[in-house]
């Protein structure tokens, strides 16, 4: 039996390194060809017994430091393949991206807008914003109201009590003033919003809603843009082939007016129930913009000419979902809202 020396013990170290535990099997099969009874130690033990007397100290010390190597590398390959077994077993994969954090769904409301801003925005409509707590003028007499029209009474309007000349919006229509004064035409805007009304709350009437407002400012728009316009809307909002009509309306601001309904349907009890038995439903309000609106903001009625729509955003949700009863938009019952996923 050759004498043990350094040189030797390094290779066997360098040997045993090299080896990659990666599994189990390997880890024990060198566990017993290193530890085992009849393994390297044991016989590497039994050739020091044999060194002699004057080289026993350093050799020993060699050879504690290879058993301590080899520990080591032993222990380190056991300890990895435990955690990756732990990974495993938790069923967690490190290296997996990590998952869409749920944060709720859209508001129902939200929904809607976004479809129908959507909609104007590839017909080139972009979108303007305004105050909810307005003045007199931009949400009545700009508008072209009548000092006594009724919709002034404090019965339909929000007043502010400090002072008497400001008001809650009861319209969207007011960033349509706020607009044109600022502006110069050509305008092609959709203004979605906040309004309110002393309504009493009820299954089908809130003091809030929503609406959005449409103007479309320029030389020679006809009724027939308006037209055009809406049914294009309709179409893209309800499905393709959807049937509009033009009903003769009133509004103070725009001359003629009219209301646009939608058909949809009679066939079955609830169709004949929500069209009140005609297959049509009410959706917006509409017409063109009347020239003392536009000269009260100063643009030139000879030159330009415009039309203008507004809808309610809560009535077309209903619609949209069959919702029976308003007040569900406003209480933020999560069963109720959680309902609503959508990709806008
Ligand atoms: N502002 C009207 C309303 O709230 C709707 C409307 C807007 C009508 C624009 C015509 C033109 O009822």
């Amino acid at each position: 039996m050759s004498t043990l020396n350094q040189a030797e013990l390094d290779g066997l170290l360098a040997t045993a390194q090299g080896e990659v535990l990666d599994n189990e099997e390997k880890l024990e099969a060198f566990r017993i060809a290193h530890f085992g009874r009849q393994g390297l130690l044991k016989a590497l033990n039994e050739r020091f017994r044999a060194v002699p007397g004057p080289e026993k100290r350093e050799v020993g010390q060699a050879l504690n430091a290879f058993k301590q190597a080899l520990q080591a590398h032993f222990d380190a390959a056991k300890g990895s393949l435990t955690a990756q077994a732990d990974a495993a077993g938790s069923g967690m994969d490190h290296t997996r991206p990590s998952g869409e954090v749920p944060l709720g769904s859209h508001h129902p409301i939200q929904v809607v807008r976004r479809e129908i801003l959507s909609i104007f925005d590839r017909m080139g409509f972009t979108v303007a914003d305004g105050p909810e707590i307005e003045d007199d003028w931009h949400v009545f007499s700009g508008l072209n109201f009548p000092e006594e029209h009724p919709a002034r009474d404090m019965q339909d309007t929000f007043f502010i009590q400090r002072n008497p000349d400001l008001l809650l919006r009861t319209h969207t229509s007011s960033v349509q003033v706020r607009e044109m004064e600022k502006r110069e035409p050509p305008l092609r805007i959709v203004m979605p919003g906040r309004v309110f009304r002393n309504e009493a709350i009820s299954a089908r009437a809130h003091c809030i809603f929503h609406q959005i407002e449409g103007l479309y400012i320029d030389r020679d728009v006809s009724f027939a843009d308006l037209k055009q316009t809406l049914l294009a809307f309709a179409e893209q909002f309800f499905g393709a082939g959807t049937k509009i009509r033009l009903r003769p309306s009133y509004f103070p601001f725009t001359e003629p007016s009219a209301e646009m309904d939608v058909y949809w349907g009679l066939e079955t009890e609830v169709d004949k129930r929500i069209t009140k038995g005609t297959g049509w439903l009410e959706i917006m309000g509409c017409g063109m913009v009347d020239p003392a609106v536009l000269e009260a903001s100063g643009i030139d009625s000879k030159e330009y000419s415009g039309f203008a729509f507004g809808m309610g955003i809560e009535r077309i949700a209903m619609l949209k979902w069959q919702i029976g009863d308003l007040r569900a938009f406003f209480e933020n019952d999560v069963r109720f809202l959680k309902q609503f996923t959508s990709s806008f």
